[in-house]
């Protein structure tokens, strides 16, 4: 298939393959309620519940959540450490209903700074739903966007240098740097909650060519209506990847 055929296809897309979502605003939600912000960080987990429901029932092929990223430790250390407590909790709690809808779960991140029974925790979950063969469900732990891709450079190095090769820089590409990154499928469609307009460090690299919806809900408030609406506005845009209107609509070149 040509390139200009495959962007078209790509347009034509009415539901995302991949949806990444920023989920902000528990803070404030927990704030107007007059409650402390864990409050609104253990309500925020039913609405993941509702996010992973529909997006399974969609045919939403991968989503990626942004619960910790590697500045949330600048909070303070009770905030921190009660975030810390529940994913480990949900971890436990969801995994099973996770793999009886085949929904195959892996933590994105560095987990290197995590004590040992939390990455066993996860990697029992992960090991679990590996052959699972629904809805990826990334959910990124202590991730950074900027961190993902200069491990993805380790890593390839550190493969080079297993198989006694010397760093040679022209090997590297667009695809072998996606191919080493923790999520390495391009994102469709970013949701971000809570009304700010930002990026926050989250998938750098896949959210190159990506539509982004910004919803003013505050994360325990998000629903199937809220994700309905995102699709519906992916599903409108025109996506070029470069090109013009007129190549991706007309095919010429
Ligand atoms: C941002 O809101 C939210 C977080 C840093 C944590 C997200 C965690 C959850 C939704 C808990 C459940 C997650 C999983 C994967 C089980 P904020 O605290 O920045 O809100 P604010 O902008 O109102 O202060």
């Amino acid at each position: 298939m040509s390139e200009i055929a495959e962007f078209q296809q790509l347009n034509r897309q009415t539901v995302p393959n991949h949806v990444a979502i920023i989920m902000d605003g528990n803070g404030r939600w927990a704030n107007l309620r007059g409650k402390p912000r864990i409050f609104g960080h253990r309500a925020g987990v039913e609405s993941v519940r509702r996010a992973v429901s529909f997006a399974c029932e969609k045919g939403i092929r991968v989503l990626t959540l942004f619960a910790f990223s590697s500045e949330n430790w600048r909070r303070p250390k009770d905030e921190v450490s009660g975030l810390m407590d529940l994913f480990s909790w949900a971890l436990t709690s969801e995994v099973k209903k996770l793999h009886r809808n085949q929904v195959k779960l892996k933590v994105i991140g560095d987990r290197s700074v995590f004590s040992e029974s939390f990455v066993k925790r996860i990697s029992d979950a992960e090991k679990l739903t590996e052959n699972n063969d629904g809805l990826l469900l990334n959910v990124a732990v202590n991730y950074g966007g900027r961190w993902d891709i200069i491990n993805a450079v380790k890593r390839i190095c550190a493969e080079m240098s297993d198989k006694g090769e010397s760093f040679d820089a022209d090997v590297l590409n667009e695809q072998l740097v996606s191919e080493h990154l923790e999520a390495p499928q391009d994102v469709d469609l970013l949701i971000r909650t809570g009304g700010e307009k930002r990026i926050s460090n989250f998938l750098l690299w896949q959210l190159a060519y990506s539509e982004m919806y910004v919803s003013d809900v505050l994360w325990p408030d998000f629903n199937e209506e809220v994700f309905q609406r995102a699709v519906e506005y992916f599903a409108s845009r025109e996506r070029r990847f470069g090109c013009t209107g007129e190549q991706i609509r007309g095919g010429k070149r």
